[in-house]
């Protein structure tokens, strides 16, 4: 008899699970159609809400250098991933130095743009002229090292430098 009445309450509060799950089911589903529709309706509002970048104002003319600088900085990785594939090491590390590395910093105006970043961008710039000149180093050296080795010095180094333009994207936008 008491085994019955403890089976029983045992089914009730599991029952009463059951519906309270399916209520929360339901809110889950409501919320979710909610804030389907509010993206829909304002998809600008929920991009700028997921956009946590730093906005860094420029005056205009810098803005179209530092943007112009960019554009040369992925034609210079595009220029350097063409040379490593045709395993001129040499080519690939002048590029990256001339380009990307520490010689770079004049032909980018760097003297001229580094006052007008934050600190934490700026240190980025430079890890990421730092991390280029490392490649050039890295480059030269795989021209007289055994093949088995190149690809992985060549590729790691060259990874550095774009980690440091994934790094700045993601904290910071001028725009
Ligand atoms: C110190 C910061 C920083 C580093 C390092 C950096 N970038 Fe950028 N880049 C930016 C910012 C800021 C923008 C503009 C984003 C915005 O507001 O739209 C940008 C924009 C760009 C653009 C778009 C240009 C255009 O005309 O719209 C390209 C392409 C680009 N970067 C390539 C690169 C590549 C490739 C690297 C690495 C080799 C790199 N960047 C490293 C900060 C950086």
């Amino acid at each position: 008899m008491r085994r019955a009445i403890w089976f029983g309450l045992l089914v009730a509060v599991t029952l009463m699970g059951h519906a309270w799950g399916a209520a929360g089911g339901e809110n889950a589903r409501v919320a979710a159609s909610h804030m389907d529709a509010s993206n829909r309706s304002g998809h600008a509002r929920g991009a700028a809400a997921a956009d946590a970048r730093i906005l860094v104002s420029l005056p205009p003319m810098m803005q179209e250098h530092m943007l112009a600088n960019m554009r040369d900085h992925l034609e210079a990785l595009n220029a350097i991933l063409e040379a490593l594939g045709m395993r001129k090491f040499g080519e690939a590390a002048r590029i990256a130095e001339e380009r990307l590395g520490m010689s770079s910093l004049s032909r980018h105006g760097a003297r001229m743009m580094a006052p007008h970043m934050p600190e934490g961008m700026r240190a980025i710039g430079t890890e990421m002229h730092r991390a280029a000149s490392r490649f050039a180093l890295a480059a030269r050296n795989a021209e007289v090292a055994p093949v088995g080795d190149q690809l992985a010095k060549t590729a790691t180094a060259l990874q550095a430098v774009t980690s440091a333009c994934v790094a700045c994207h993601s904290a910071y936008r001028i725009r």
